[in-house]
């Protein structure tokens, strides 16, 4: 039992260690700090009243079907929704039509280390069409769309520019270089650090509301 409990621990503290080198911060400010709670960015409050450009599934799967190359960028709501079964059938639409298909995974995108490869290697997306930050972010200015299900934090540019903001520091997914950016999600609610995003207000942002799984499934039934 002392040799399991050792186990079980030092493979938690392992975990801990790669989530904490994902977001770019220290163990101790972790586990001392915490996201959310009462920082300044996180009393911003919500998005009020400014105005979002939303569209329906069957908009998203145009824009889509008339990209030359797209970028699915997974985040925790797709694990939530288990949407990833339905997004690859949408990508594997896309390919037949002629559409670059790519995947990029931020270390941090879910709720555990590596939580969105689990996911998508469960759907049989092909691991050549997965890519990790550090390979894949350079390539958001020449696609024409990002495609982000259920992701939020993980794109949030505010980790570049504010310094009171939790995720300050973390490196992001730089999704706003890309033509359009569809969010698809269920509402304007923020993330696990309870900041606002600025993208959702940006002019190449379209928001796509509802949840991801049967958003995919109304993109698929648009596009194929
Ligand atoms: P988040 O920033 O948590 O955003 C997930 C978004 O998914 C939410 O804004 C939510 O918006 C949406 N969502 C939830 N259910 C949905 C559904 N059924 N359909 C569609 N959308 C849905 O996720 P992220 O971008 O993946 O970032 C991960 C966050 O978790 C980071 O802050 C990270 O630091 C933190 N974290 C990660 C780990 C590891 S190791 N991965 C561990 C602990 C914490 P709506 O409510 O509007 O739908």
């Amino acid at each position: 039992m002392i040799i399991t409990g050792a186990l079980v621990g030092s493979s938690g503290a392992i975990l801990s260690y790669i989530m904490c080198k994902g977001m770019n911060r220290s163990i101790f400010n972790v586990l001392l700090g915490g996201f959310g709670g009462d920082s300044a960015a996180a009393a911003a409050g919500p998005a009020g009243d400014r105005a979002v450009k939303s569209g329906s599934a069957e908009d998203a799967g145009f824009i889509l079907k008339n990209a030359s190359k797209v970028i699915i960028v997974p985040g925790y709501g797709m694990a939530v929704a288990q949407a990833q079964h339905a997004l690859r059938e949408m990508s594997d639409l896309l390919k037949e039509e002629g559409v670059e298909v790519a995947y990029a995974v931020h270390p941090v995108a879910g709720r555990m280390p590596g939580h969105m490869n689990v996911l998508l290697a469960e759907a049989n997306v092909p691991y050549d069409e997965v890519f990790e930050l550090e390979e894949i972010n350079h390539e958001f200015s020449t696609a024409d769309v990002a495609f982000v299900i259920g992701a939020n934090d993980v794109t949030n540019p505010a980790a570049k520019t504010d310094t009171a903001s939790p995720i300050y520091g973390m490196p992001i997914l730089d999704v706003e270089n890309s033509g359009t950016v569809l969010f698809l999600k269920r509402s304007m609610a923020s993330g696990y650090a309870g900041v606002d995003n600025e993208l959702f207000f940006r002019d190449n942002t379209m928001m796509v509301f509802g949840d991801a799984k049967k958003t995919t499934e109304e993109i698929v039934q648009a596009v194929g």
